[in-house]
Parts: C-alpha cells; sequence; structure tokens
C-alpha cells in the first residue's frame, strides 16, 4: 500500500483541489467523507490526514464533524480554514463569528516558521475566504502566523503534530501554498514522494476489479479523451466483460467512425459496438430549429438507442462514465446525510435512472491533465489524447437552425479543412478548441464568371483553461487567409469565411 494522506471531506469546493496538489508532490491521496468511521480510516494506515474547509460553521447545530479518536491516532493533522475551526473547538479553544468576513486576497505575517513554513518568506499573500475566526487557541498550540483580522491564521502543536491554516494553500492565488503543503508532507508526515501515476493506475485498477467482480459493463465510448482513457483503464482491469457502445448519431465529424474503431483496435482490444443510428436522429431532427429542442432530440435519442444496444447484450449490472472531477457537483453535507456527499453529472443524461445500473466512474476524482496522463501511462498516444473537447450533440449544435444532410456535409468538410490548417501550422496545440460553424444565411460571390449564391461558414478558435471563461484565438492573418481560401474553393455550398471574435462571457464557445 502506497504512503496515503487522507482528505477528509467537509464539503469545500476546494477539497478535491487539495487532492490534486498532494497527488502533485507525488502522494498518495484519498478524499473520505467528513465522517468515516475511524476503522476504515485505520485501514488505510495513512502518514496524515487533512480536514478540508467547507461551507458550514462549527458554531451551528449539526454541523458536520470527524470521529473525535481522529485526534488520538497519533497521525499528523492538518485543518485548512474549517478545518482549522473544527479542530481548535474540538480540542478546547474557542470560535467566534467575526464580524469582519476575509474574502479574498490577504497579507499574512508568518510569526514563527515551525515546520510548516520552514524555508519559506516571512510575508505571503494568501486566498481566505472564512467568516468565523479562532479566538483563543486549545491547549499546546502556538500561532505561526497571522492576517489583519485573524491572530491564528496558523498554529501548531508541534507535539502531536496538529496544524492548522485559516487560508486555502491549495488554490492557486495563495503564494508558496504548494510548498506549505509539501511541507507537511515531507518535514511533518515524513512522506517519501515516490508515488506516480503508474501507481494510480495499478489501485484503480484493484478498484474497479473488486467493485465489478464477474459482472458486466457499458460504457458509452464518443472517443473524446474522457471517455477512451476510462475505456482503455476498465479493459485493463477486466478485460472483456467491458463492452463499449459507439453510437454513430449522423452528427459527427469527417471520418470521426472510422477514427473511433482504428483508436479502439490500435489502444483498447475489446469488444466495441457500434451503432449505426444516423438516420434516425436526422429524421427526429427534421425542421427542428431551435436549439434547446435539437438538444433534447438528440439527448433523448441517445438513450433510445443505447438502451436498445444494451438489452441486445443480457444482463449488465454496470455502466461505466469517464466523469471527470469538474463535472462532479458537490452539494453540502451539513444535513448529516454523507449519501448525498456528491452527486454525479451524467454525461449521458438520464440513462442509469432509466436503466437501472450502477455507475463505475474511475477517473471521478481526477482533473483533465491527470485524465491525460494516466492516458499516457496506459499506452494512448497524443493524437487522442490532446484533442480538442467535442460537444455530445456533436455538430448537431454547430449547425445553425435545421439540420440536413447537405448542412453537415459543407460543415463537415469545412471544419476537416480548418483543423487540419491548424495542425499543420503548430496552432491546434496552443488553442483549448477550434471547429467551424455552419450559418443558416446565404450570401452573393463569384467564382470564375458565375454567380454564386451559398452559405456563410463561421470559424471559431478560442483560447481557455476551463470552458468557462474563453477569449477568441488571435491567429494569424496568413493562416486565417489560407483556410478562408481553402475552404471557399473546395468546399461545394460555402462561398464566405467569417471569424467569430467574441470571447465567453458575453458569448459561449459553442452557438447554440
Ligand atoms: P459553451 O458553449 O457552453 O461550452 O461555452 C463550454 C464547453 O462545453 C462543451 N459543450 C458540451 N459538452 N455536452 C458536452 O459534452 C454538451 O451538451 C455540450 N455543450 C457544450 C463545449 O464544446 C465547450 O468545450
Amino acid at each position: 500500500m502506497p504512503q496515503t494522506i487522507i482528505v477528509l471531506d467537509f464539503g469545500s469546493q476546494y477539497t478535491q483541489v487539495i487532492a490534486r496538489r498532494i497527488r502533485e508532490a507525488n502522494v498518495y491521496s484519498k478524499v473520505l467523507p467528513f465522517n468515516t468511521k475511524i476503522g476504515d480510516i485505520k485501514r488505510l494506515r495513512p502518514v496524515g490526514i487533512v480536514l478540508s474547509g467547507g461551507p458550514a460553521s462549527v458554531l451551528a447545530k449539526g454541523s458536520p464533524k470527524p470521529k473525535a479518536e481522529i485526534f488520538s491516532l497519533g497521525i499528523p493533522i492538518l485543518g485548512i480554514c474549517y478545518g482549522l475551526q473544527l479542530m481548535g473547538k474540538m480540542l478546547g479553544g474557542e470560535v467566534k463569528n467575526s464580524n469582519h468576513r476575509e474574502y479574498g486576497r490577504g497579507k499574512l505575517k508568518v510569526l514563527k516558521k515551525g515546520l510548516l513554513f520552514k524555508d519559506l518568506p516571512t510575508q505571503l499573500t494568501v486566498w481566505n475566504s472564512h467568516g468565523d475566526c479562532l479566538v483563543k487557541m486549545p491547549k499546546g498550540f502556538k500561532a505561526l502566523a497571522q492576517t489583519e483580522n485573524s491572530n491564528f491564521a496558523s498554529i501548531e502543536d508541534s507535539t502531536r503534530k496538529f496544524y492548522g491554516l485559516q487560508f486555502h494553500p491549495e488554490v492557486e492565488h495563495s503564494e508558496k501554498g504548494n510548498e506549505i503543503i509539501r511541507n507537511f508532507l515531507v518535514t511533518i508526515c515524513k512522506c517519501k514522494c515516490d508515488w506516480d501515476m503508474e501507481d494510480f493506475t495499478q489501485s484503480a485498477i484493484d478498484e474497479i476489479k473488486n467493485k465489478v467482480g464477474n459482472k458486466k459493463v457499458i460504457l458509452g465510448l464518443s472517443g473524446g479523451v474522457d471517455s477512451s482513457v476510462a475505456a482503455a483503464l476498465i479493459h485493463r482491469a477486466i478485460g472483456d466483460q467491458l463492452t463499449c457502445i459507439f453510437v454513430d448519431n449522423g452528427l459527427l465529424r469527417l471520418n470521426e467512425r472510422d477514427q473511433v474503431k482504428k483508436l479502439f483496435k490500435n489502444h483498447i482490444p475489446g469488444k466495441l459496438k457500434v451503432a449505426l443510428a444516423g438516420s434516425l436522429f436526422l429524421k427526429k431532427l427534421k425542421g427542428v430549429t431551435d436549439p434547446e429542442k435539437k438538444r433534447k432530440i438528440i439527448g433523448k435519442t441517445f438513450i433510445e438507442v443505447f438502451d436498445k444496444e444494451v438489452k441486445k447484450l443480457g444482463d449488465v449490472d454496470f455502466l461505466a462514465q469517464g466523469t471527470l472531477y469538474p463535472d462532479v457537483i458537490e452539494s453540502v453535507p451539513i444535513a448529516g446525510n454523507p449519501a448525498s456527499l456528491i452527486k454525479s453529472h451524467h454525461n449521458v443524461g438520464g440513462l442509469p435512472k432509466k436503466m437501472k445500473l450502477s455507475l463505475l466512474e474511475p477517473l471521478r476524482e481526477l482533473f483533465k491533465d491527470e485524465v491525460r496522463n494516466l492516458g499516457r501511462a496506459l499506452g494512448l498516444t497524443e493524437n487522442v489524447l490532446m484533442r480538442h473537447p467535442f460537444p455530445g450533440p456533436g455538430l448537431g449544435v454547430r449547425v445553425v437552425g435545421s439540420i440536413n444532410s447537405n448542412n453537415l456535409r459543407v460543415l463537415r468538410e469545412a471544419d476537416a479543412i480548418f483543423i487540419d490548417e491548424l495542425h499543420s501550422s503548430g496552432w491546434y496545440h496552443k488553442l483549448w478548441q477550434a471547429f467551424c460553424v455552419f450559418l443558416p444565411v446565404r450570401s452573393v460571390g463569384v467564382m470564375g464568371d458565375e454567380r454564386t449564391y451559398e452559405n456563410v461558414i463561421s470559424l471559431r478558435a478560442v483560447t481557455s483553461s476551463d470552458a468557462m471563461t474563453a477569449d477568441w484565438a488571435e491567429l494569424p492573418d496568413k493562416l486565417l487567409r489560407k483556410v478562408s481560401n481553402r475552404i471557399i474553393n473546395e468546399v461545394k455550398g460555402a462561398n464566405r469565411v467569417v471569424y467569430d471574435i467574441s470571447s465567453k462571457p458575453p458569448s459561449t464557445i459553442e452557438w447554440e
């Protein structure tokens, strides 16, 4: 078993970021609900425990608390924000609701470096987000640092190895936050920092084997990074108990079905079922122009087709999905119902409920770049791992207005040219996403001596780190000129190309 740090989750939006920072320091970390039984904690033989932040107040009745025995295990503990207040209160200190809510950047003054601030500056900018404040430390503690609003912004009991930080070292805006966490891991918990993605792969495989036993699993493969990595990992664990289903909804990019089949053949030597449903989707979408109606029809039809394929397979117990941490919506665990701690965002909306399947989501603790690293450890190639995101409804939300096979053809051909030129110019990997959009607008042109009256293609290329905000990319004029020339000359049905210079917000990345 690798050296393990347990992160007890009190509902902070940053809990998984803490776990991620620990993994970045090459230490294995496991997030567990705040009320995990002491026996279950001991069984993992952790070398350290982190108490996360959380939205509750330790002063409120019924606020989430860990089992008190956690403080008698002889294991180093780091309380962050709510975790510090909790430790302070449970060990006999005093917490008060402060008049000054501390939110955002603040100045931290280090009074005594101890082990937590070893080799770090004495003035740091840190990120705060708290209303309550520790006003009296428990016996045995000393203050390590203060901010304007808090005399006990960091505390330590070096004998029992208990540490607290009122601010959030895990967020990027906290200066030297990674180093503070590293000090906890290395100097205090004596971590060897020898864990890596290969180790994660092995423990994820063991976990999948334990959970699935000899039952059957299906997975909706889209060919994107997340579902491909999930498929490769699950196949490594349970082999042919996994069947992947790829639905060709007729809204895919040029040659996409063949590319997915090839990817599968080369990297995931398992069972793949391909459902050809393009004409069904097109029939249902005929004449529909409203974007929300289109999305609903595409989602519903997907479920119908997928369900039909699954029924053909007979007994299936698990639905596997490549859900990532950012897809996971956390709910607040105040009412003491740990089962409702984390709710899943279903990539394939409505499927698990309808089909009464258990979910298998082996990537749900990971961030996108970690999934890419996992994919590398599993031998997937860069062209699979570094692909731009592609939305579930596919070209259905990129043909603006009504969808028919000709509009789709024009869009497919134009899009393939744009992506091809981005690859050859070295721009593809500098972008979050790039694609063409088919506009239901016709304009006049002249080709040779002939008048043309054809559709408009808009190019969209954005930079972003998480798709929450995005900026249009400043592609070189020469590149834009080449793409435009090629589309107008090579794609029958398009005689004008425009470049979309809208950022998100207020626009969105996709047009529909
Ligand atoms: P917007 O257009 O909202 O898109 O700025 C943000 C990111 O999400 C992708 N997207 C989707 N992905 N199913 C998906 O799996 C969808 O229905 C969907 N709609 C948008 C979009 O491509 C961008 O990366």
